[in-house]
């Protein structure tokens, strides 16, 4: 197969870990006869930087034109700490989420049966947990109106959903809990949120379509306690965008690092593949940064942007083998031994 991949490397830690991914890719395309070409395109600061636009119109014609995206990182410290700043790193990841219509974005969240013990949580709490979000990604109060009043005093973020929206979202979390454990939690605020009473009010339409899927309602508050308490009772969760942003960090937890979950976001035509950590600024240039989480973005890739499960099998099951044999970086090694991220991604490539 010949695969164009628009590669989106951004600001931080996303360069070294994107090129270990590339690294990864380009072995199991040499194994299994496939043609990648890849296509770098700025983003983040570094585009700021270079063009003076965190997603230029040069970068959006190359992820449309490709059969998928590959994505590090986004963010910098430069502006976090400057709340004046106009243009920012994180707008051109929103822009770029909005004008390429990735309206879900899906994070698993699995353990790994040799980091079982890394997590902070207790062995017996997270064993067996394999669940998904489905996180909307192009609406709420990431894309609503905001703005200031009242001499800058006084500052608002619109929250706004269309049924459109939620329905769209909530047919991909139907679909992916018949293709799983035919569980479906809607996770909302519906208590005291008008736009979160339209969420569960269009998923109970919804479920006579999908006589087989057990549907559950619980507010965010409670989830944001259960999943951490009794993780492995959840299968396919849906929510809005910034239930979905907290939640999935929260989840992260439990697989024992952030460096290890992989991201796919879907929508309209090219799925753009991400791990779900940040830029990291303190790694940045240290060759620390664990790249499996976007090691494993890019098996996501293989699966479900282009279907090919052999290669995307492969890509996981080496990567469980470097976890077994303690190629792994600091942030898994427990004070004992560890290697760079260009290490890990150097044998992560040649044991493929
Ligand atoms: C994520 C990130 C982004 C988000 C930031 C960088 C804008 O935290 O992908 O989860 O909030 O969506
Ligand atoms: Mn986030």
């Amino acid at each position: 197969m010949k695969l164009k991949i628009a590669l989106l490397a951004g600001d931080g830690i996303g360069p070294e870990v994107i090129e270990q991914a590339v690294k990864v890719s380009d072995a199991i395309a040499k194994k299994f006869n496939h043609e990648i070409s890849w296509h770098p395109a700025l983003t983040g600061a570094a585009a700021i930087d270079a063009v003076g636009d965190p997603y230029p119109q040069e970068t959006h014609d190359i992820c449309a034109s490709s059969d998928a995206v590959l994505f590090g990182a986004i963010g910098h410290p430069r502006f976090d700490n400057d709340p004046s700043a106009k243009v920012r790193p994180e707008q051109g990841l929103l822009k770029m989420r909005k004008e390429l219509g990735l309206f879900a974005n899906v994070r698993p969240t699995f353990t790994f049966p040799s980091l079982i013990d890394k997590s902070p949580l207790k062995r017996e709490r997270i064993e067996g947990t394999d669940l998904v979000f489905l996180r909307e990604l192009t609406g709420g109060i990431y894309f609503g109106k905001k703005g200031r009043e009242d001499n800058g005093n006084t500052a608002y973020d619109h929250c706004v959903y269309s049924r459109k929206e939620v329905q769209r979202l909530a047919k991909k979390g139907f679909e992916m809990a018949m293709s799983r454990g035919k569980k479906l939690c809607c996770v909302d605020k519906a208590n005291v949120l008008e736009t979160s009473r339209l969420w569960r009010e269009t998923v109970q339409a919804m479920e006579k379509d999908y006589p087989e899927v057990e549907v559950s309602y619980e507010f965010v508050d409670a989830v944001a306690m259960r999943l951490v308490q009794w993780p492995n009772s959840y299968d396919v969760l849906i929510t809005e965008n910034l239930f979905g942003d907290i939640l999935t960090d929260e989840a992260s937890v439990i697989s024992g690092s952030m460096g290890l979950m992989p991201s796919a976001s879907v929508g309209a035509d090219v799925s753009l593949f991400e791990p779900i950590h940040g830029s990291y600024p303190q790694a940045t240039g240290k060759n620390i940064a664990n790249p499996l989480a976007t090691v494993l973005s890019a098996a996501m890739m293989f699966e479900t942007g282009f279907g090919l499960h052999d290669e995307g099998a492969a890509i996981r099951e080496v990567v469980n083998k470097s976890l077994d044999a303690g190629i792994v970086t600091e942030d898994l090694a427990d004070g004992g031994k560890s290697y760079g991220t260009t290490q890990v991604g150097d044998w992560l490539a040649e044991n493929v």
